[in-house]
């Protein structure tokens, strides 16, 4: 479905974030992106979803490839349109919205069956369904990650990306959001990729798994064979 040839990209035209990286994703996975800080999960992810010219980020050379279509160069919009959404680090959405009003801007460029996929969304999150009033602003951290994780759900996506989504979470939230993510995976059938620095929930439910490291490929393999100790090796380089 999804893959990552030999792609390089720079930020301002110096700074290398991705050095010929080669990542595939087959329909109906679930692919964890594994790496330190400043690995270069974040870039990879923006790549796809065509967002590094926003951060002054360019993909010097190589190709993404989305069911065998090339998304170099394309927008953002384009590539949301073709079926991946993104759900960036950091929680973005509209903090002076509604949950409600949140949700209705997401689906915005995806308005056929948005009212289906706001009951599903509700069932996933059901705190949701008592806070469709309030200010987003006002969320705790975990319930912005899900209404964030409800917003991509909103745009249909077939290819759902999350980067580092238990990011700051309480075990328990870290738990509903990956319970959330297998549910997604299992019911609506979406391949999914998930950045994190190191999560055993989520290479319990990946089907494949890679690492990252100063913008390479160091590592990749079954989820299974990725021990600690066989990660600790990497992450410490
Ligand atoms: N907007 C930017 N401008 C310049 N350099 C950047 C920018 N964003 C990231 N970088 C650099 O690119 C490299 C990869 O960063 P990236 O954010 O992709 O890593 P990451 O794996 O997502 O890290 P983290 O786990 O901290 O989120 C780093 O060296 C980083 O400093
Ligand atoms: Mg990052």
């Amino acid at each position: 479905m999804l893959a990552l040839k030999q792609l390089s990209a720079n930020y301002d035209g110096a700074i290398v974030a991705l050095d010929e990286v080669d990542v595939s994703c087959g329909a109906g996975q679930i692919v964890a992106l594994l790496g330190a800080n400043g690995a270069g999960k974040t870039t990879l992810l923006k790549a796809v979803a065509g967002m590094l010219p926003f951060d002054r980020g360019d993909i010097v050379a190589g190709d993404i490839l989305f069911e065998d279509v090339s998304l170099l160069r394309r927008h953002p919009a384009d590539i949301s349109r073709r079926g991946i959404a993104l759900v960036q680090d950091g929680r973005q959405c509209f903090r002076q919205l509604t949950v409600a009003e949140n949700l209705q801007a997401a689906s915005f460029a995806h308005s056929k069956g948005a009212s289906e996929r706001l009951e599903l969304v509700q069932s996933y999150f059901p705190f949701l369904r008592e806070m469709m009033d309030r200010k987003a602003g006002l969320l705790s951290g975990g319930q912005l990650q899900m209404l964030v994780i409800g917003m991509a759900i909103m745009c249909n996506p077939r290819l759902l990306m999350l980067d580092e989504p238990s990011l700051g979470l309480s075990p328990v939230m870290v738990q509903s959001v990956f319970d959330a993510i297998e549910r997604m995976h299992r019911e609506l059938k979406m391949t999914i990729v998930v950045a994190e620095q190191t999560v055993p929930r989520l290479l319990k439910i990946a089907s494949d798994a890679y690492v990252l490291s100063r913008g390479r490929i160091v590592m990749h393999a079954p989820p299974s064979e990725m021990t600690e100790e066989e990660l600790q090796k990497v992450y410490l380089n």
